[in-house]
């Protein structure tokens, strides 16, 4: 599959011949990203313009494949909705068979800090990218970059599917409710940086009120969605789900207790979800800081994320916990094993 959008921009400045011709040799890059499990990225300068070439790793077809789709799709629903290119970057010329995407560079810097100011921002782009019927599994930090005005930037559309926000929870339909966009900021990204924080030192009071300013942030942003839902005659299950999130959140932010409980729940649930990635991906002293999470809130929290309407439903019930200790604790010494035989062939 091959598609071209903004191609008029360089047209007259290099063929797609010369693009898949382009190595780390070639006179026009200014720079090499080689940090991506599925691609290399190369900075190019065209016609004293920055460029960014997507080269696809081999075993990565796939997951290529899936980013061409999705990004010709994309650009499709921005002829519709210009301002979504404000949130998700342009692609330019895209073919899964040559293996490379071409997108405008984003000059910008990944997401440092946390704050007031950078939630609404994020919050704002992933409304309007909701409300477009776009769904982003993989809001990782290295995948979102604040461009020079400002606007939070989608860069990698490797992790997008489509779907349709007044009828479905997400491109799965009704089948996993766990998964919305507030989530998977979290999971991918949020709570992780504050789980990693709280291990290297961070008070746990300080970590909390980040964590009550994202929910309020939160809060505001989905009761924009539940709006928007019920003026266009949304499904009432959808709306209901919405519903149940805003009740959640506005009672956890009416005292600290209850915000903890929360905050508990939330990252049991996130680091539980996230784990196959850090294990998959080889990040095995993730795996282990997630893990130890995973058992403290098992021993310490369990009345936190067992009780009969929370969101950790799908992972928890009352006969759960002894499954659950006695699960993790296998995945942990596994992981320990693998550590030492890696150390032993070093
Ligand atoms: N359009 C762009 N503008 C600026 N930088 C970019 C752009 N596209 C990619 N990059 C840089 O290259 C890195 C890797 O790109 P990308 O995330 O698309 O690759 P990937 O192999 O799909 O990554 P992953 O490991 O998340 O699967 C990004 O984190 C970013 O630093
Ligand atoms: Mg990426």
């Amino acid at each position: 599959m091959a598609f071209q959008c903004n191609y008029n921009i360089i047209n007259s400045l290099i063929s797609t011949e010369e693009l898949l011709r382009i190595d780390g040799q070639s006179q026009r890059i200014k720079g090499i990203i080689d940090t991506g499990k599925t691609a290399v990225v190369y900075k190019l300068e065209i016609g004293g313009q920055y460029f960014a070439l997507k080269k696809c790793r081999e075993r990565f077809e796939n997951i290529f494949h899936h980013e061409v789709q999705i990004r010709s799709k994309i650009e499709e629903i921005k002829t519709q909705n210009p301002v979504l290119s404000q949130y998700i970057v342009d692609t330019i010329y895209a073919c899964s068979e040559k293996g490379i995407i071409l997108s405008q560079w984003v000059e910008g810097n990944e997401i440092s800090h946390f704050n007031e100011s950078i939630f609404e921002r994020i919050f704002d782009a992933l409304l309007e990218i909701d409300k477009a019927g776009l769904f982003d599994f993989d809001l990782h930090k290295s995948n979102i970059l604040v461009d020079g005005s400002g606007f939070v930037k989608l860069i990698d559309l490797g992790g997008m599917y489509s779907y349709n926000p007044l009828t479905e929870y997400n491109n799965y339909g009704f089948t996993y409710p766990t998964y919305h966009f507030v989530e998977r900021f979290e999971t991918r990204f949020f709570l992780r940086s504050l789980l990693l924080e709280e291990y290297n030192g961070i008070s746990r009071s300080s970590v909390l009120l980040k964590y009550r300013i994202e929910k309020e942030k939160a809060l505001k942003c989905y009761n924009l969605k539940r709006e928007w839902l019920s003026e266009r005659g949304a499904d009432s299950q959808v709306v209901k789900w919405i519903e149940g999130f805003l009740t959640q959140w506005s009672q956890a932010l009416k005292s600290g207790t209850k915000l903890y409980e929360l905050y508990a729940r939330e990252l049991f649930r996130s680091c539980i979800i996230d784990l196959p990635h850090s294990i998959n991906g080889g990040h095995l002293d993730k795996a282990i800081i997630k893990i130890n999470e995973i058992l403290r809130i098992l021993n310490e929290d369990y009345d936190c994320i067992f009780t009969k309407e929370n969101i950790c439903s799908d992972f928890c019930n009352a006969n759960k916990r002894e499954y659950l200790l006695e699960k993790y604790s296998k995945i942990l010494d596994r992981i320990y094993m693998q550590q030492d035989r890696e150390r032993y062939y070093d």
